[in-house]
């Protein structure tokens, strides 16, 4: 039977649970920055609950379980308190800054450490780097993201920091917020419309 979209929308007390995923663990990052914008936009809606994952508390070391996410149960505790973490999401805002032209090694072990975890959500990516907007990270990630049957949203947000965060304080434009707008109101959309997939048609619990 085809789920009936319209009733099991998100609505105010039915809100999307969206993971902001910190994609840094570096000391002194800017991820806090970047995370201080994003944060309270996205908590401001009230289709949108918001929750933060941030990797820097997971202490992940380099992948460590015998079996592959998809074919076996982890045996590791870190991995169970990520899996733990982001199975309740419905909805995932990466935010990810440019590593050597890709994303952060630890966020890729974050991804390699699950599976049915990140599918089927719906997923935005906030990029950022020195001068190129972390565009290039994005574009592997979304890659990534592809295999593991997350559907990443057309809008992106990608802040370098060498223009807009003169003096090393984080100033995005008028355009990146209209951008984060966007990005949001079309995590919305998808998140809701997957989450349909991920329950059993009319059951919201
Ligand atoms: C190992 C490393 C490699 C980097 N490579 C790039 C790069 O290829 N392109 C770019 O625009 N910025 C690059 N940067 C700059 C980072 O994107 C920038 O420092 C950003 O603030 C890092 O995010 P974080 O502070 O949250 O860790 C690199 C930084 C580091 C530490």
């Amino acid at each position: 039977m085809t789920p009936d979209v319209g009733a099991i929308a998100p609505t105010d007390h039915d809100p999307l649970r969206l993971g902001v995923v910190v994609g840094s663990t570096r000391p002194g990052r800017r991820a806090d920055a970047v995370l201080d914008w994003v944060r309270p936009r996205a908590a401001s809606r009230p289709a949108l609950d918001v929750a933060v994952v941030d990797l820097a508390d997971h202490d992940l070391p380099q992948l460590d379980e015998p079996a592959p996410a998809r074919h076996g149960a982890p045996i590791h505790a870190h991995t169970r308190r990520l899996a733990a973490a982001v199975a309740p999401l419905d909805a995932l805002l990466f935010l990810v800054p440019e590593y050597n032209h890709s994303l952060p090694g630890v966020l890729k072990t974050a991804l390699d450490l699950l599976s049915d975890e990140w599918a089927d959500r719906a997923a935005g990516l906030v990029t950022y780097g020195a001068d190129a907007g972390g565009a290039r990270a994005g574009e592997h990630l979304r890659a990534i993201l592809g295999e593991l049957a997350v559907a990443t949203v057309q809008q992106q947000v990608g802040l370098s920091f060498v223009e807009h965060a003169p003096g090393g304080v984080l100033a995005p434009t008028a355009r990146h917020e209209a951008q984060l707008g966007v990005l949001l109101d079309q995590l919305e959309r998808w998140g809701g419309a997957l989450r349909v997939l991920r329950r059993p048609a009319g059951v919201l619990a």
